[in-house]
């Protein structure tokens, strides 16, 4: 059976990814000369949206990357975030772009804005591929975003269910069962 056998509907493709990319990637060239960028991907989920932008940022950057573990039941986060995996170095001279996913209650965001400005970099900016402004539960906005969704439960292109289909290349909506055999 095949990954598309399992996706309902398709909610951006390949084309509407690579068109956001773009769009991105042109914003932070241009708000970057002269800076000193580090893009800080949150892993697992930005993996593929951070590849694809950062060949779309035209200026001199560092790439590092950092895990958050959430204590949630694989669909929504519970509101205590840790930092499982560290930058590799201090962020004093730093311009950072935090890159997630998608920002959805922000719990995840507000932790890492508010844990990584404590570091003292030059400067910090958010950067996230979706939001859902619906389900925000902390006041937070993000410097950059791709596209505005709906409250729905999306995966591919790095987001997950239960850990799988991150490497959908498009993001859709799963068929029902899945959650139902899950
Ligand atoms: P927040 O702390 O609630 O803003 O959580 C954001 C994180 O929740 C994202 O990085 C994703 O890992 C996860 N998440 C939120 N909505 C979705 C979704 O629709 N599909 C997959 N993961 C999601
Ligand atoms: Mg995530």
């Amino acid at each position: 059976m095949s990954l598309s056998e399992h996706i309902a509907e398709v909610i951006f493709t390949e084309e509407q990814l690579q068109e956001i990319n773009k769009r991105l990637g042109a914003q932070i060239t241009k708000d970057y000369q002269g800076k000193n960028l580090c893009v800080v991907g949150v892993l697992k989920g930005s993996l593929v949206f951070m590849a694809d932008l950062i060949r779309y940022i035209d200026v001199p950057c560092e790439i590092d990357f950092l895990s958050v573990s959430s204590y949630g039941n694989g669909t929504t986060s519970s509101g205590e975030v840790k930092i499982i995996k560290d930058l590799d170095g201090p962020l004093q001279d730093k311009d950072l772009l935090v890159v997630e996913d998608i920002l959805d209650s922000g719990i995840t965001l507000s932790f890492l804005l508010e844990t990584l400005s404590a570091r003292h970099p030059k400067s910090i900016r958010l950067c996230t591929l979706l939001d859902k402004p619906a389900r925000r539960r902390v006041a937070i906005t993000p410097d950059y975003v791709g596209a505005e969704v709906e409250d729905k439960f999306i995966v591919g292109y790095g987001l997950d269910f239960a850990q799988k289909y991150r490497n959908l290349p498009y993001i859709g909506v799963l068929r029902p069962e899945i959650y139902e055999e899950a």
